[in-house]
């Protein structure tokens, strides 16, 4: 590996607090020296000399109340100061709606030659959003403001969609206009039953899902380029509404039903059940509580913020791909047990738990154990160093779903049993791992009879309106930059193309 020489380096964000007055609806502060190609730009001075201006720190108090250091004077307002080389350079920071601060380093790397590495971006951000806030210490998700817990109690999946796509909860006469656009879409072009045909029984859904949503698009004029408001609103209700079509239509496939189409005087939700369970002869009993169930599980995993998968959709976008192929994009990258498929996991770690007669603690041991390859899968998340509040939530949901139905779930016995051990494990306790939104939908998803391998479908079906929102963002943004990171090479130097023949 080749090493780099080693540098001084000192990162000193530093911010006075004056006049910024964040909260919601407030725009953040202006950038500094921005170009015509949206990148900031840092200033180089001498490092000395520097040190020579800065004032001495003082103690101030922001808006909100709480103490801060600052520095007497304009100089320093607002930038981080980076010493490189001998150098000191001055990097401009931004403050989002909350309060959260960045370092802007647009243009760290034409500056300073210099790039950022940062392993699994923890502490990278992508991009500036105006849709998810969360605030994983505590346990904080808001959708476009609006706390994750209120629009569980007084909100459905098809209105928290229009709130998350297009920025504001709708009018009675919005959310009608949306509604209706749903059912327009829901059905599938009829050749694109065919193309269920050439999947092997044994496919996993979220294959078929992500191959097939990429196909609508193909089916319809217009579909390839970048949309107008009217051909965005169209392909957006297609992509919502035709999800549940194709995720209800590869589970009848997979079990060699025939396909049953949407009603149209059904709701969201009700209809997907619908399509899933409903045979030619006998319409599936919609019980309230189901839908209900279900419709929450949608709405709780409607977005949340910059993950695999919408980081995943917004890469895709920003190369101007169509939004179909930027969803069928994000549909894999929510595939992985680390992600999405965490939600199959669950389940298939309790239901392994329950089968070896352990309590739970043998597996909790497991967990812990660096060399045994298990995780307790539902518990831990990137952001979340408290409890995620849709798996409280959910949680909720889980007992009053299984208590109406008069259904007893031992597997739900045993998540408990998990959930309580390793919140009073130090291990856990020490780590800040909690239980993520995967933890009991799974149980609700069983109670419902959705099998195991479509729980991601589920997940995939309530995260399009995140998705969508997202891809909009991009096609929005003043600035458009294909997303394009860079890297640490450490393989081979200038190497040699050697003769077949010469090679040992
Ligand atoms: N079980 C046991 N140990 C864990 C778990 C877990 N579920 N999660 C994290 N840890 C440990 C790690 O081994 C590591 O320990 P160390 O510091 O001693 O090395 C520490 O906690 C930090 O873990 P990281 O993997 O660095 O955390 P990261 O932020 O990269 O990963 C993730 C987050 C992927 C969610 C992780 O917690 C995990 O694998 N959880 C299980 C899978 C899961 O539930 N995924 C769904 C997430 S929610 C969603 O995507 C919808």
């Amino acid at each position: 590996m080749i090493l780099s020489p080693l540098h001084r380096l000192s990162f000193h964000p530093e911010e006075n607090g004056l006049g910024r007055t964040s909260g919601i609806g407030t725009p953040p502060a202006p950038e500094k020296n921005r170009e015509r190609t949206g990148k900031t730009t840092c200033e180089s001075v001498d490092s000395e000399e520097n040190h020579e201006k800065r004032p001495a720190p003082v103690v101030g108090r922001k808006p909100n109340g709480k103490s801060q250091i600052k520095y007497k004077g304009d100089l320093m307002n607002d930038q981080a100061t980076l010493q490189l080389d001998g150098k000191v350079y001055q990097l401009p920071t931004v403050t989002g709606a909350e309060g959260e601060r960045a370092v802007d380093i647009s243009s760290l790397r034409d500056t300073t030659g210099y790039i950022t590495l940062d392993d699994g971006y923890a502490n990278t951000g992508a991009c500036k959003s105006a849709i998810t806030f969360i605030d994983g210490e505590k346990g904080i998700l808001r959708y476009r403001g609006i706390p994750i817990e209120e629009l569980a109690v007084k909100s459905s999946f098809v209105e928290t969609a229009y709130l998350i796509i297009n920025g504001k909860l709708p009018t009675h006469q919005e959310l009608k206009g949306f509604s209706d656009l749903l059912t327009q879409n829901e059905n599938l072009h009829e050749n694109m039953k065919y193309h269920f045909e050439g999947f092997p029984p044994s496919s996993h859904p979220m294959a078929i899902l992500s191959a097939m949503i990429n196909a609508t698009g193909c089916f319809y004029p217009g579909w390839n380029g970048l949309p107008n408001s009217q051909q965005f609103a169209e392909q957006s209700a297609r992509l919502i509404s035709q999800v549940r079509t194709i995720a209800a239509f590869s589970y009848r496939k997979s079990r060699g039903l025939p396909f049953i189409y949407a009603k149209p005087d059904y709701k969201y939700t009700a209809n997907f059940l619908h399509m899933m369970f409903s045979s030619p002869y006998q319409d599936y009993d919609l019980k309230p509580e189901v839908v209900r169930a279900l419709d929450l599980i949608f709405l709780l995993h409607a977005d949340h913020e910059q993950n695999c998968s919408t980081s995943t959709v917004r890469m895709v976008a920003s190369s101007e791909a169509n939004l179909f192929a930027s969803a069928a994009a994000g549909v894999c990258a929510l595939w992985g047990p680390l992600h999405g498929g965490a939600n199959q996991a669950v389940i298939s770690m309790l239901q392994q738990i329950h089968d070896s007669g352990d309590d739970g603690h043998a597996f909790i041991a497991a967990a812990k154990d660096k060399h045994s390859g298990k995780r307790l899968m539902g518990f831990g998340h990137r952001v979340y160093k408290h409890y995620d509040p849709r798996a409280k939530i959910i949680k909720e949901s889980c007992d009053q779903l299984l208590h109406s139905l008069h259904r007893e779930d031992p597997l739900l016995d045993i998540a408990k049993k998990l959930e309580s051990a390793a919140l009073h494990d130090s291990y856990f306790v020490e780590r800040k791992l909690y239980p993520n939104v995967d933890f009991y939908s799974g149980i609700i998803m069983r109670a419902i009879g959705i099998p195991t391998e479509m729980f991601t479908v589920m997940f995939a079906i309530g995260r399009m309106p995140g998705w969508i929102a997202n891809f909009k963002e991009i096609l929005d943004q003043p600035h458009k930059r294909i997303c394009r990171p860079r890297q640490i090479y450490i393989g081979p130097v200038a190497a040699r193309y050697l003769p077949i023949d010469q090679r040992l």
